[in-house]
């Protein structure tokens, strides 16, 4: 193994990350960990519901296998279910390793339900603040074990390096000191795209930029049409969109209507435990009817005492706005909540790029189908990040299959103009009103316009200048708008309002690969690469 393979750059601090450093530390590498923003600072860190893997008595991985291949709809990769439903307990056994504090009753783990799921499988950590947990606890291992972390690190790009993997291009915050480092083997861990959507509930790092860094130097993409909506985020003008887990309604919560009315049997047999997709589609048709802006969430008559140890993070959350779960009915929404699709690996965690490796919510394996099932991705993170760690340390040959149904996609041409933060307002709103919980060919083809507008005024024409934030922005968000266009029907978590049905000839995934600009001074040439000025990453 050459010095280079020993120092793999793992890019993202969220779980993937943290334990992909962690592991291949173990594994007797030195990986250096760069994120963008503070080391504890992910997606991860505001993950609520918790982690699923089968532990309980009456439950196997087999079952949990069963809810995850039902709720994705068709499409879920059955090898890649497999090994996350059979290898989650162990993974499991590594976070109790680290010093995660799960919840116990009477010296056992204790496992919740959620909806979809049919035994009780979701483990917590701190009631409602899991991710925060899972998060800490990761973080002061890999201090502990002395591992490199360079925050407010920017990976800007990679360009082609050797056989060992790329070479990434890093800048500080600013954008203006860049450094390359490799070749050698490069892993995303840099999350989903959430934050692009007006309303979200992620954190506002999730923007998405690992899909477009990946897609310039040549991933394939697949499943980029499947954006997970979440049922309930909290919803008052002026306050952030705080998640409002799920697990409230596995407790008993009911969701009300502006009138009053509990709304969620006319939709579906299993009311507010239906579906995510289903419940996040009910709630915005009565949004839409009622024009009242949200729904309500009422837990009232579950015991009080019980919520607030349950939920300490959402009680804490609601009383900066006077309001209690036990006594008042909060007002939620909808909101994008997670990538289904990303940068396609095989079950290795390898892409189709040499060394480029990718895990966590970046990462595309098939496993969550059209559709997640809740709670099945802070464990994703581990069991594929396991895989990515031995390969980083024993890499062997292979990759994804790309599908025979691939869209070769080219870059818009750009004029190189600075880049406005207007736009990225504007791709958050184009995002919400045309790509978002209901779509249909009209608004699909009007958003991709505004988004190749914003692209040809930011991409840079100087193909040695570096892309900014905006233009990653602009091609991720065309990236989801081109493959919600292309797929003619619904399925999971994409719904078109033009093709309200399944349809059986559409049972496979989408890919999306660049088209190679035909001249050969493309991105990946050896010239030295600028940064742009005025381009905060
Ligand atoms: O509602 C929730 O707590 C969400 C969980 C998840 O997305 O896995």
């Amino acid at each position: 193994m050459s010095d280079a393979s020993r120092r793999p750059l793992i890019i993202g601090s969220g779980i993937a990350g943290l334990y992909v450093a962690l592991r291949s530390r173990e594994l007797g590498l030195r990986p250096t960990l760069v994120t963008k923003s503070l080391l504890d600072e992910s997606n991860t860190r505001y993950a609520q519901g918790g982690i699923a893997a089968a532990i309980g008595p009456d439950d196997s991985p087999a079952a949990h296998l069963e809810d995850t291949v039902r709720a994705g709809d068709g499409l879920v990769d059955v090898s890649a279910a497999r090994l996350l439903t059979f290898e989650a307990p162990t993974r499991i056994a590594d976070l109790v390793r680290y010093g995660v504090p799960f919840d116990t009753v009477n010296g056992q783990i204790s496992l919740g339900r959620e909806a979809a799921h049919r035994h009780a499988r979701i483990l917590h950590a701190g009631g409602d603040s899991t991710g925060h947990s899972i998060e800490e606890t990761l973080k002061q291992r890999a201090q502990e074990a002395g591992i490199e972390a360079r925050e407010r690190t920017v990976l800007r790009a990679l360009r082609p390096g050797s056989r060992e993997g790329p070479i990434a291009i890093l800048s500080d915050a600013s954008g203006h000191e860049v450094e390359h480092l490799g070749p050698g083997p490069v892993v995303l861990a840099t999350g989903g795209t959430g934050s692009l959507y007006r309303q979200s509930s992620n954190p506002s790092v999730t923007t998405g930029e690992g899909v477009a860094i990946a897609f310039r130097a040549g991933a394939l993409l697949t499943d980029m049409e499947f954006i997970q909506f979440h049922p309930t985020v909290f919803w008052r003008a002026g306050a952030p969109r705080f998640l409002i887990t799920e697990a409230l309604r596995g407790e008993g919560a009911l969701l009300r209507n502006e009138a009053g009315e509990r709304f969620m049997p006319r939709y579906h047999k299993d009311a507010e435990l239906a579906p995510r997709d289903v419940v996040a589609r009910a709630i915005n048709q009565e949004i839409l009817r009622s024009q009242h802006g949200c729904v309500y969430l009422d837990a009232t008559a579950l015991p009080r005492d019980r919520l607030y140890a349950r939920f300490p993070s959402i009680t804490t959350f609601l009383s900066a706005y006077g309001l209690d779960l036990a006594r008042d009915r909060i007002p939620v929404a909808p909101a994008a909540h997670f990538m289904i699709g990303g940068v396609t690996t095989d079950l290795e965690g390898r892409t189709n790029v040499e060394g480029l490796y990718a895990c966590g919510e970046v990462a595309s394996t098939g496993v969550h189908g059209a559709n997640r099932l809740g709670s099945n991705s802070l464990i994703e993170g581990l069991v594929f990040g396991e895989h990515v760690a031995r390969q980083l340390r024993h890499p062997s040959a292979g990759g994804p299959t790309v599908p025979a149904q691939t869209l070769r996609i080219r870059l818009p041409e750009g004029t190189g103009r600075a880049e406005e933060s207007p736009a990225l307002d504007e791709i958050r709103d184009t995002l919400w009103s045309g790509v978002g919980i209901v779509r249909q060919a009209t608004g699909l083809r009007s958003a991709l316009l505004t988004f190749e507008r914003i692209s040809r005024a930011v991409e840079p024409a100087d193909v040695d200048v570096l892309p900014g934030a905006l233009a990653n922005a602009a091609v991720t968000a065309a990236l989801v708008a081109r493959a919600a266009l292309e797929r003619t029907e619904s399925r999971g978590a994409h719904y078109r309002s033009d093709y309200p049905k399944k349809v059986s000839a559409w049972q496979h995934h989408l890919g999306l690969l660049r088209q190679p600009p035909p001249s050969s001074s493309a991105p990946g040439s050896s010239k030295k690469v600028m940064p742009r000025r005025g381009s905060p990453p």
